[in-house]
């Protein structure tokens, strides 16, 4: 395991308070979703700590098959049991609609039927990429939400996505969000020149960059991005 802040709450609690019944607005999360639904259907789709929560990104994008990756194997189980249930929670079909889909059982079923496979990975420590995982980095989309923002410095921080897109395909998409908390921790300070720096290394061309203010008291803002590999 890597040497960076871990997420605050363990996989039950950060589910309940943030993805369960009630769709927090003010928090970015309809930020995040209007986002991804700028992305044109891709045939895969990997999430990079994952956690428990890709089904919710999952309600804005058109993706054929997803593999999520996450150092926690029980948030990974908590997303598997959630995928084989197929039943939304009220920030599922909140999210559906924002999406302009229509919120039902059987569509927010359909999105979870596109979750084969779980990968438990160590994705910030720098190691050869094991067989499963280089495959699952060469999609057509790679997200996170979340994970970038736990490391500590600017070197880690741009080691760390170059390193996780290094084969995302010409034409490939990435997007995502990282949250800054309102008590400094350990966590990168991120800004816009390290943004762009990052993503230019990484060879991919920016589409969208925006550090937007939530109403969530323990994280005040969130940085949201959408960038693509030159086809
Ligand atoms: C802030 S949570 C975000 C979860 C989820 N992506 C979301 O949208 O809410 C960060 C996630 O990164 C995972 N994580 C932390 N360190 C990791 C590492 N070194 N490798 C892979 N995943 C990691 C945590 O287990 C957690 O699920």
């Amino acid at each position: 395991m890597s040497d960076t802040p871990s997420t605050v709450l363990d996989a039950d609690s950060y589910h309940r308070l943030y993805y369960a019944d009630t769709f927090r607005f003010g928090q970015g999360t309809e930020h995040i979703l209007d986002l991804l639904t700028q992305i044109p259907p891709v045939a895969t789709w990997t999430d990079l700590g994952a956690g428990s929560q890709s089904l919710l990104w999952a309600c804005a994008l058109t993706a054929g098959r997803l593999t999520a990756v996450d150092v926690d194997a029980l948030r990974l189980a908590h997303l598997t049991t959630a995928a084989r249930a197929g039943q939304p929670r009220g920030v599922h079909r909140v999210a559906l609609a924002l999406a302009g889909t229509n919120p039902t059982t059987q569509t927010f079923a359909a999105r979870c039927r596109r979750l084969p496979t779980t990968l438990t990975a160590d994705l910030l420590t720098p190691a050869p990429h094991p067989p499963p995982l280089r495959l699952a980095l060469g999609a057509d989309l790679i997200t996170q939400f979340g994970l970038l923002g736990l490391t500590t410095t600017p070197p880690q921080f741009i080691d760390a996505f170059t390193r996780l897109h290094t084969h995302l395909p010409p034409g490939g998409w990435a997007a995502g969000a990282n949250w800054v908390p309102a008590t400094r921790d350990t966590r990168i300070h991120l800004t816009h020149a390290l943004y762009r720096h990052t993503l230019h290394r990484a060879g991919l061309d920016l589409l969208h960059l925006a550090a937007l203010p939530s109403t969530d008291p323990d994280f005040p803002l969130v940085w949201t991005y959408l960038a693509r590999r030159h086809p």
